[in-house]
């Protein structure tokens, strides 16, 4: 596996000569099989292009806080959804603004708005660097736990020599990857993990179903978190055009179709996290043609769909860890409970999907995760990612590695 596979780069371009270098480290990085999210100063623009970097990078360069078509709030979503952020070059100005927390442009205010490790790759001349002031960001800098991966010394722009000269790429790239290791150990590396995202379609008639509001992102952020820490993920979802691209994505709509492929890689999956909010319903019959109005009211006959997580839990393999999620508007842990004892799983994760922020849509949740033992963490509100990385942890725990450590 690529060392950087399933994880999620933000490269901070800034406007030194050295720009031009951080198209090499664009492609290295996707090399190593990072999904890359080029972030680019408006002087970075004029030392390099975007279109090069929309061109190598995972998606298109982001440039402005306001005219993104990607998001309305560019730099939370860009911020909450990086496993790393990597700033080369980095000028002078902008070691200065992330020293003291300015956000002039969508790179700082991403910056400002990232839990993600921060590495940081200054180069300039060497009076620059030699600045006293300089000198004290970078300490600053380093002190708060972001990692500078200092320049070298060697022939700088117009053909001066001394420090300053961007450090080399290879050096850049492995300061990816321990930082996005340190984000996550490598402790699903060899098992096989089975996701399922999205709510079920259950047709009424060819234009009609009954659905629900989910939206996957819960399940996708597990997906994505598994893929991170080294595992062979396989997603069934319903929401195909968003999945992660890491991944291996199975395309489903209906309950049915979820059941016959989670059949088909739960036996052979060490981990099973059932995320997907699967209809409890369908109707008895689907029409193939568009009901009319004309026809008057229609009634239908509702009837159950398969409890695919109960199936799995009553024929779960020796040493598999079964994990289902409770969307609950009431009585919160006592029916997840009831849930984790009734369908046999070592671990529950129970969503009060009525509160303001967590569940259905939002990039946020608040859980608790209830396990098979008794034992209960909350999770308060965070993003999704965060709340996988928990979901996981508990998962790890049972099955008794324990975190960054392989079988
Ligand atoms: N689930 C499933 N198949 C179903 C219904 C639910 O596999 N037909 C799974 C969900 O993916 C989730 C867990 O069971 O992991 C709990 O789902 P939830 O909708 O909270 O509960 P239900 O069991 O459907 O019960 P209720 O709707 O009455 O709360």
């Amino acid at each position: 596996m690529s060392n950087l596979a399933g994880r999620r780069v933000v490269l901070g371009v800034t406007g030194g000569i050295a720009a031009y270098k951080a198209v090499e480290v664009c492609r290295r990085l996707v090399d190593a099989g990072a999904h890359v999210i080029p972030v680019l100063t408006d002087s970075a623009c004029r030392m390099v292009g975007p279109t090069t970097f929309s061109a190598l990078a995972g998606e298109p360069a982001h440039m402005s806080m306001f005219d993104d078509s990607s998001s309305p709030i560019p730099h939370t979503s860009i911020a909450r959804s990086a496993d790393v952020v990597v700033v080369c070059p980095a000028t002078a100005r902008v070691i200065s603004d992330i020293r003291t927390g300015r956000s002039g442009d969508l790179l700082t205010a991403t910056i400002l708005a990232t839990r993600a490790p921060l590495v940081v790759c200054p180069a300039m001349h060497t009076e620059m660097w030699e600045q006293p002031s300089v000198r004290e960001n970078i300490e600053v800098l380093a002190s708060r736990g972001v990692i500078v991966v200092p320049p070298e010394s060697g022939r700088l722009a117009g053909g001066d020599l001394g420090p300053g000269r961007l450090a080399a790429l290879a050096d850049i790239v492995s300061a990816v990857e321990r930082a996005t290791g340190a984000a996550h150990p490598l402790d699903l590396v060899g098992m096989k993990v089975l996701v399922t995202a999205g709510g079920t379609r259950e047709p009424i008639d060819a234009v009609r179903f009954i659905g629900n509001r989910s939206s996957g992102k819960q399940g996708h952020a597990v997906a994505l978190e598994a893929k991170a820490r080294g595992a062979d993920v396989v997603l069934v979802t319903t929401r195909p055009d968003t999945a992660p691209e890491a991944v291996s994505v199975i395309a489903v709509e209906t309950a049915e179709e979820m059941a016959e492929a989670c059949s088909l890689h739960a036996p052979t999956s060490d981990l099973v996290i059932m995320a997907a909010a699967v209809a409890d319903f369908k109707t008895a019959g689907s029409s193939d043609h568009k009901i009319k109005k004309s026809d008057g009211v229609p009634e239908f006959v509702l009837v159950p769909t398969v409890d695919i997580l109960a199936a799995m839990g009553a024929s779960k393999p020796a040493g598999q860890v079964l994990v289902g999620f409770a969307a609950e508007t009431d009585d919160l842990e006592a029916n997840a409970a009831a849930k984790l004892v009734g369908k046999n799983l070592d671990v529950i994760v129970a969503n009060d999907v009525s509160k303001p922020g967590a569940g259905f849509g939002f990039d946020t949740n608040e859980v608790v995760v209830l396990m098979a033992d008794g034992s209960r963490h909350h999770v308060p509100m965070c993003d999704k990612r965060e709340v996988a990385r928990m979901v996981i942890n508990a998962a790890v725990d049972i099955a008794g590695r324990e975190p960054g450590k392989q079988e």
